[in-house]
């Protein structure tokens, strides 16, 4: 049976297929996440990636909009694999950015950076142990409000979703917007994708 399971989820990844809501050790790369390969680590995410979102689906959202949880693998993904820059706790880290947004993101710029507000960027995470072992990381969204709505924050609004669904209630100022201002200030609070793996426009 575990044969026959491990078979199919090498035969999906072939395939390119990501096969349905898969417990976390089917998908174990077996390898220290720090010495992965880009592909490597994408093979680990095309294994989680339904069982990812469909986590991050369960239940209600409660202050953070539904739609952009069950809708932001829509927008415009800005790159082209998962990559671990070693921020967001050593977690690989895919992004995501709605419609309004996407034009100025995917520039990139590192100066004069006018997102717009309305803007949603939403970032997928996932970690793999020293052990080899997958796990599922949270979904990390901000969305950019009207100017001065939220000024110690340069008015971004940041939310986060736990792999099970439910919202965080994170103190925003310490756990998000101080490491994002404070390290990319800038550049408009951006951090950005690995350069490797930028989409660009
Ligand atoms: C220790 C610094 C640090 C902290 C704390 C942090 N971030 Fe980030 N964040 C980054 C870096 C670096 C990037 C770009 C990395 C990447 O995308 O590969 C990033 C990217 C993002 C992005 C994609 C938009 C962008 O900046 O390019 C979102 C969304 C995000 N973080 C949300 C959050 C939320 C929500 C929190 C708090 C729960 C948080 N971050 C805490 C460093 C941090």
């Amino acid at each position: 049976m575990k044969k026959t399971l491990w078979t199919a989820a090498l035969a999906a990844g072939f395939l390119g297929i990501a096969p349905a809501a898969q417990a976390g050790s089917d998908c174990d790369p077996g390898k220290d996440g720090a010495a992965l390969t880009f592909e490597e680590a994408q093979t680990v995410y095309d294994c989680i990636a339904d069982g990812l979102h469909k986590g991050y689906m369960k239940g209600k959202k409660r202050w953070i909009p539904e739609e952009y949880v069950s809708d932001y693998r829509n927008w415009t993904i800005a790159n082209t694999l998962p990559a671990n820059p070693g921020f967001h706790g050593g977690r690989f880290l895919l992004t995501w950015v709605n419609a309004a947004g996407a034009e100025e993101y995917l520039k990139y710029k590192d100066e004069d950076v006018h997102i717009p507000a309305g803007t949603v960027i939403a970032k997928e995470s996932f970690a793999v142990t020293e052990k080899g072992k997958v796990k599922k990381g949270p979904l990390f969204i901000m969305e950019k409000v009207a100017a001065g709505k939220s000024p110690e924050t340069d008015d971004w609004y940041y939310m986060m979703v736990a792999p099970n669904g439910a919202p965080q209630a994170v103190p925003v100022i310490k756990a998000c917007s101080e490491c994002h201002q404070g390290n990319f200030g800038h550049q408009g609070g951006l951090g950005y994708p690995a350069e490797d793996v930028r989409i660009p426009q």
